[in-house]
């Protein structure tokens, strides 16, 4: 949004007023059980950050080597436990293999079914099998060149190899970079290209919804393909590690293309895991920013894995015999921090599934909860829409009595849908965990705790140990309860970013300028009398369209790049489903012709470009766009279009009001 564009007040109209209390006897079993309990170990948390963590860090992970300072803040910089020595895959693998947890499930897997009407294939791997699993791999990828500090892409459906083959990434110490398999290969050669990947981590194919994903096929492309200046952009890749998963056919390359189950018969299962620095490099994920360019979010080592195994374990009151489904991708942060790493390093059971909720019949998750019994459900709010408009009569068919307690993630939850639920899903018994965090935060960063916090529809209430966050005006003071502002974090956390991979310069003017002092969010926000956060959404350009984040100028780079637009404006409009829509406004260049063959065209080109998550849901094709004397696209008044609401506010910068009049009436 241009500076002069910049909402003053942000304001939120929700009004919720019904309060869930936890049941008591879940309180009477849970880690944390009051309110009061909560606010003693907050408040010991932020008054003695360093003596709450250090004692954290102790008693949670498995040290090579003792830090010697717990917080070094050098802001925006951060290092947390310095000179401590770890590992992230021996804290969730090799330090359970003397106790009672080595034969327990790690991952219990569901696969998506090859043949519609066929079951989905089943797999259980214990710990010890995880273990040798990771051992073996790990020393595929050092045969394959792979070293300390490289850095891997990985590409893969999810299949417990996706885990597998994170958790060998930090067993050597190399970063790995997930590119979340619904991505084109535009995206993986760019990724390749900023992080400058030795290897490529694939498969043959993935399932969806019975179609294989030719996920080697585009990586095959990725490689081809080259920048403006017609300099290949993954010359960095020296290796492929193909998985067979989908049986399609698919080239290999000799001398780069190796097969995972062949390079398994050249290899052992002994592998020492690498003592790795507290601050050393753990992944590398991308995600939107308010400009075209992923950011490569870096997150490393030791505060990391503290922050999101202490999280995993309070928000989700895990208990030894839990069943913990979280429903993400791998490919985002989620699937990091709450398929992996997280439920690994507490010794807990996570499962996986392949495929889609709705494959082949709308009750898939359904059916997967009364299969496997699972105890913890975490999923995203435009999942739970999807599932309201279905139908009761899909969950109604399955016994889901085995749930013991919910969570959403990935944008704001509507009142409506938190009630959904809780009738419908958690059959009014299970508390709900409405768990506000980012990519760039590695852990849940604002949440209630199941046994000890009240919940109201809607809101994530009130923030985890260690984290402080205000909600302030654009000057950075903080404004008063019920006021809507901007949410910003005022102190260091151990799984913060700790930068934007080979870009100080922007990772400091995208976090650390806006509000002096403190961690920018993005992410409006207000606090209720009772101090809990409600996030309003994304201030900046950011949308959130079905739990995915999409930054709109990365879409319009995209539109802009096919030889047809001479300009684009994308802006999101409320949508019912999704959360947010992506609407496009494009200006065609002269001679070319609008009609519904350019819009498919235009569609099909972000699908390639970035991918099919990135499409415009509607693209409007205008003559001009509205743009103020100095410019600057009126991005204000296109949202306004875009939603079908009356044209309010200042727009006395307007530099052509025709254009406006014309835009409102084109609409289909
Ligand atoms: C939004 C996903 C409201 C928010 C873990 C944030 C939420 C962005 C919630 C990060 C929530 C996430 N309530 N909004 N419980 N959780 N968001 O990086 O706008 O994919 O800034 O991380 O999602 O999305 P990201």
């Amino acid at each position: 949004m241009p500076a002069n564009e910049k909402p003053v007040n942000i304001t939120s109209y929700l009004q919720e007023e019904r309060v869930f209390p936890p049941p008591k006897d879940f309180s009477k079993r849970s880690h944390i059980k009051s309110l009061a309990h909560y606010r003693k170990l907050y408040n010991d948390s932020i008054r003695s950050p360093e003596a709450f963590w250090g004692r954290q860090a102790k008693n949670e992970l498995v040290w090579f080597k003792p830090w010697k300072k717990v917080l070094q803040w050098k802001e925006p910089f951060a290092k947390w436990f310095v000179g401590g020595k770890l590992n992230v895959a021996y804290n969730c693998l090799d330090r359970h293999l003397n106790t009672p947890t080595a034969n327990k499930a790690a991952l219990i897997w569901e696969g998506e079914p090859a043949t519609p009407g066929k079951p989905g294939e089943e797999r259980t791997i214990t710990y010890k099998q995880l273990h040798r699993e990771v051992c073996q791999f790990a020393n595929v990828l050092k045969r394959n060149g792979l070293k300390r500090g490289d850095r891997a892409l990985i590409y893969l459906p999810m299949v417990p190899e996706a885990a597998v083959a994170m958790l060998a990434c930090a067993r050597i110490g190399a970063v790995h970079s997930v590119v979340f398999g619904g991505f084109s290969a535009q995206s993986v050669a760019d990724r390749i290209h900023d992080s400058q990947a030795r290897l490529v981590i694939t498969a043959d194919g993935g399932f969806r919804r019975g179609a294989v994903v030719p996920l080697k096929k585009n990586v095959d492309e990725a490689l081809t393909l080259n920048d403006e200046r017609g300099n290949l952009l993954a010359k960095t890749i020296e290796k492929v590690i193909v998985l067979r998963r989908a049986c399609n056919e698919v080239h290999i390359e000799a001398g780069r293309d190796v097969w995972w189950h062949r390079e398994l018969d050249r290899v052992d299962a002994h592998c020492p895991a690498e003592k790795m620095d507290s601050e050393a490099p753990l992944f590398i994920l991308y995600t939107s920013g308010s400009t075209g360019k992923p950011k490569g979010i870096l997150h490393t080592t030791g505060g990391y894995l503290v922050h999101v195994k202490l999280s995993t374990r309070y928000v989700f009151d895990l208990q030894e015999t839990d069943l913990f489904w979280c429903t993400a991708d791998i490919g985002w942060v989620t699937g990091h921090s709450y398929v992996v790493y997280g439920p690994l390093a507490n010794g807990a059971t996570s499962l996986m599934y392949e495929g889609a909720p709705n494959f082949p019949e709308p009750d898939r998750f359904w059916r997967i909860v009364e299969k496997y019994g699972v105890t913890i459900l975490y999923t995203a709010p435009t999942a739970i829409r999807a599932f309201m408009k279905w139908g009761v009569e899909w969950p109604k068919k399955h016994d889901l009595s085995s749930l013991r307690l919910l969570g959403t993630v990935g944008e704001p939850i509507n009142p409506e849908a938190w009630i959904w639920y809780h009738e419908t899903i958690g059959g009014k018994r299970c508390p709900i965990v409405d768990t506000w965090w980012q990519t760039e935060t590695g852990g849940i960063m604002i949440t209630p705790l199941p046994g000890a916090t009240p919940t109201k529809p809607g809101t994530a209430t009130l923030p985890f140990f260690g984290v402080l966050p205000e909600v302030v005006d654009d000057k950075g003071n903080p404004v008063p309860r019920g006021s809507g502002g901007k949410l910003v974090i005022r102190k260091p956390w151990p799984s913060m970013l700790r930068g934007l991979w080979g870009d100080r310069k922007r990772y400091q003017e995208a976090y650390w300028s806006e509000v002096k002092g403190s961690y920018f969010t993005g992410d409006g926000c207000r606090q209720d009398k009772d101090g809990y956060f409600w996030i309003v959404g994304r201030i900046d350009d950011v949308l959130n369209v079905a739990g995915h984040r999409i930054g709109t100028a990365e879409v319009e780079s995209a539109l802009v790049s096919n030889h047809k637009v001479a300009e684009a404006a994308v802006v999101g409009r409320p949508d019912e489903l999704k959360g947010q829509a992506l609407v496009a406004f494009v200006t065609l260049k002269g001679g070319v012709k609008a009609d519904q063959s350019v819009r498919d065209e235009l569609r099909n080109h972000v699908a390639k470009e970035i991918g099919p998550v990135a499409k415009p849901d509607d693209i409007r094709f205008a003559e001009a766009l509205p743009k103020t004397r100095s410019g600057k696209i009126m991005r204000r008044l296109l949202k306004q279009i875009a939603a079908g609401t009356e044209i309010k506010g200042d727009t006395t910068t307007l530099e052509d009001f025709n254009v406006l009049a014309r835009l409102s009436s084109s609409e289909e």
